[in-house]
């Protein structure tokens, strides 16, 4: 296990990511029943952009790095992600930015008292982290413990309702089969839940091959939203998120935000961002 994610913290997927986590977050918050999140490959849960690994890379300047200035931020996209600034701790008076959240700092901080939430990180270092982040939030358990045996396990949540985070580093080369079939086992014994599914696009391949498995395997609601932010450099510039069952407001807001978002984010005049139905109400779309 190579990878850390505080070479990463901020950049533009997190960016990407962390937005519409927050938006299903606050979706789920608007009925006062509790709701749990399950994050299965949490990290530590808070970075230093000061570090030496973040110095290393800076790859946080050209993700939130873009949006520490409100007035770089159009009005209409930042009515859609004023709550995930405040999570991140930017707003109007204090826009320097030395820190930022993870996944568990984020859902931490909308999820609200009657709320619970499991968080999974496998990597020692990281995982130690995390626990120590969060030993006195009584409504949060630690585990380090593989992320998809987590899956196994805490599923079905006696809640019933919530969201499951499933975002992997892509280490291994088997990983989209290991997160496949450890997603349709946990779909099968919870098909009701909210789940997102981060995954780099590399090839054109990898991304047909992902879709096709939801295809064949029956799963209700799909939205596929990715944004590529193209330009010259090396390095990751394609990701998408699959979710199952978003909520009903999801895909108006991407198509709200993204625009924008994309355009604050690009790296070259190829960015482009796409919104598609993998599955509509059971309809598969071709
Ligand atoms: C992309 S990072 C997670 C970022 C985090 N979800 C966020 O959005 O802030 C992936 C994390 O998964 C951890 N990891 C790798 N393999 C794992 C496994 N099998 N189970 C749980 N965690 C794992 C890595 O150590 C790394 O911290």
């Amino acid at each position: 296990m190579n990878y850390r994610h505080s070479f990463h913290a901020g950049n533009f997927a997190d960016v990407f990511k962390h937005i519409f986590i927050t938006r299903i977050l606050l979706y789920l918050c608007l009925k006062e029943t509790p709701f749990r999140v399950i994050d299965t490959h949490a990290g530590e849960g808070f970075y230093d952009l000061n570090c030496e690994e973040a110095n290393r890379t800076s790859e946080w300047r050209q993700g939130i790095g873009r949006l520490s200035d409100f007035k770089d931020i159009d009005k209409s996209l930042f009515s859609l992600i004023q709550h995930y600034l405040l999570c991140v701790g930017i707003d109007e008076k204090n826009q320097s930015l030395d820190h930022y959240p993870g996944s568990p700092m984020i859902a931490s901080r909308l999820m609200r008292r009657q709320d619970r939430a499991i968080y999974c990180e496998l990597h020692p270092e990281a995982s130690s982290q995390l626990r120590r982040r969060f030993a006195h939030d009584r409504r949060i358990k630690t585990f380090q413990i593989d992320g998809y045996i987590g899956l196994g396990a805490f599923i079905p949540p006696k809640e019933r309702r919530g969201l499951v985070l499933i975002d992997p580093p892509f280490e291994q080369k088997d990983e989209i089969t290991t997160l496949l079939s450890s997603f349709l086992l946990a779909y099968r014994k919870w098909p009701t839940g909210v789940y997102v599914i981060w995954y780099p696009i590399k090839t054109p391949d990898f991304d047909r091959k992902l879709r096709a498995e939801f295809f064949n395997n029956n799963i209700s609601r799909t939205l596929r939203l990715s944004m590529n932010i193209g330009g010259q450099a090396d390095g990751l510039k394609n990701t998408g998120l699959l979710i199952v069952n978003p909520p009903f407001t999801l895909e108006d807001e991407a198509r709200a935000l993204l625009p924008s978002l994309t355009r604050l984010l690009a790296q070259g005049e190829d960015a482009s961002y796409q919104i598609d139905w993998v599955v509509r109400e059971g309809v598969i779309e071709g």
